[in-house]
C-alpha cells in the first residue's frame, strides 16, 4: 500500500493522573481505510482529536504528509486542517439550513468561488453519494441515512485528503449501517479519500477495513489486515472479537 498520510508515534496524553494514551504508534496509509477499535474510554477519540489538532499530546510526534503538526501554532493548524474532513457522530447538519447551504457552507468559509459555482460543486458532490433532487430540502425533511452523507457531502467538499470518521455506525439500524459502509467504500473509490475510522461494529470494520489497529490500554495492542487481526494470537484481541460475535472462535478459544 501507499506512503502514509498520518504517522503517530510514541503518543501519550494524561488527563490529570488518568493516563490515556500511554505511546500510541499507528500510521494510516493514504487512499486506504484505517480502522481504530477497541473498548469504551480507551481514547480512541481523544486520539483522532489530537490528529486534528484539537488537543495536544504530552510527548510523541503526530506528522500529517510528513509535516510534524504537535507544536504546530494555531494559524497554521487551520492550514492542515483544511486537508481534513470530519464526520462526527452526530453529523451536525445545520437545521435552519437548505441541504445546498449546509454542504456549500465550507466553499463560503474557505474559499472565493461564487454562487453557481459552489452550487455545482455541491450537487456533484452529493451526486456522487447518490442524493439527487435533495439540495432544496432542510434536514428534518431527510432520513437519518440520508443526513449522514449530506454530512460526508460537507465534510468533503473541500476535497480533504483524509476524512476522520468516530463512530459513524453507532445507533443506526443494520441497513443504515451499511449505507454508511458504502459511503465510506464510495469515497474511497469515487473520491480517492483516506478514511480513518473509530467503529464499535465488528462487522463493518472487518469488511471494510485495510488495516484494523486495537487500542487496549493506552497502546495500539495489535494492527494489521482484517485477515490479521481476526486470526491474531493476542488474548485480548481474541476476547474482544469473540465477544462482537464476528470471530470464527469458540469461547474456549478465545479465553
Ligand atoms: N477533555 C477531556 N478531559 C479529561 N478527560 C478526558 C477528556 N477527553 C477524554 N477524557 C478521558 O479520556 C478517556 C478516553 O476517552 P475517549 O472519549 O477517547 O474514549 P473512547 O475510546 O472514544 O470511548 P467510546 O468508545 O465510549 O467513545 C476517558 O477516561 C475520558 O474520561
Ligand atoms: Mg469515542
Amino acid at each position: 500500500m501507499a506512503a502514509p498520510i498520518v504517522s503517530i508515534r510514541g503518543l501519550r496524553k494524561s488527563f490529570d493522573d488518568n493516563a490515556v494514551l500511554k505511546g500510541v504508534d499507528l500510521e494510516v496509509e493514504e487512499g486506504g481505510i484505517t480502522v481504530v477499535i477497541g473498548p469504551s474510554g480507551c481514547g480512541k477519540s481523544v486520539l483522532v482529536k489530537h490528529v486534528i489538532g484539537l488537543l495536544k499530546p504530552d510527548s510523541g510526534t503526530i506528522e500529517i504528509d510528513g509535516q510534524e503538526i504537535t507544536q504546530l501554532p494555531e494559524r497554521q493548524m487551520t492550514a492542515v486542517r483544511r486537508k481534513f474532513g470530519m464526520l462526527f457522530q452526530q453529523s451536525a447538519l445545520f437545521d435552519s439550513m437548505s441541504v445546498l447551504d449546509n454542504v456549500t457552507f465550507p466553499l463560503v468559509e474557505h474559499t472565493h468561488l461564487n454562487q453557481r459555482e459552489m452550487r455545482d460543486l455541491a450537487i456533484q458532490r452529493l451526486q456522487q453519494l447518490g442524493l439527487t433532487d435533495v439540495e432544496e430540502k432542510f434536514p428534518s425533511e431527510l432520513s437519518g441515512g440520508m443526513r449522514k452523507r449530506v454530512g460526508l457531502a460537507r465534510a468533503t467538499i473541500l476535497d480533504p485528503r483524509i476524512v476522520i470518521y468516530d463512530e459513524p455506525m453507532t445507533g443506526l439500524d443494520p441497513i443504515m449501517c451499511e449505507n454508511v459502509e458504502e459511503m465510506i467504500l464510495t469515497a474511497r473509490q469515487e473520491l480517492k479519500i483516506t478514511s480513518l475510522v473509530v467503529s464499535h461494529d465488528m462487522a463493518s470494520t472487518f469488511r471494510m477495513a485495510d488495516k484494523v489497529a486495537m487500542l487496549f490500554n493506552g497502546r495500539v495492542e495489535v494492527q494489521g489486515t482484517s485477515e490479521e487481526v481476526r486470526s491474531s494470537r493476542n488474548e485480548t484481541v481474541r476476547r474482544f472479537i469473540y465477544l462482537s460475535g464476528t470471530g470464527p472462535l469458540t469461547l474456549e478459544e478465545a479465553r
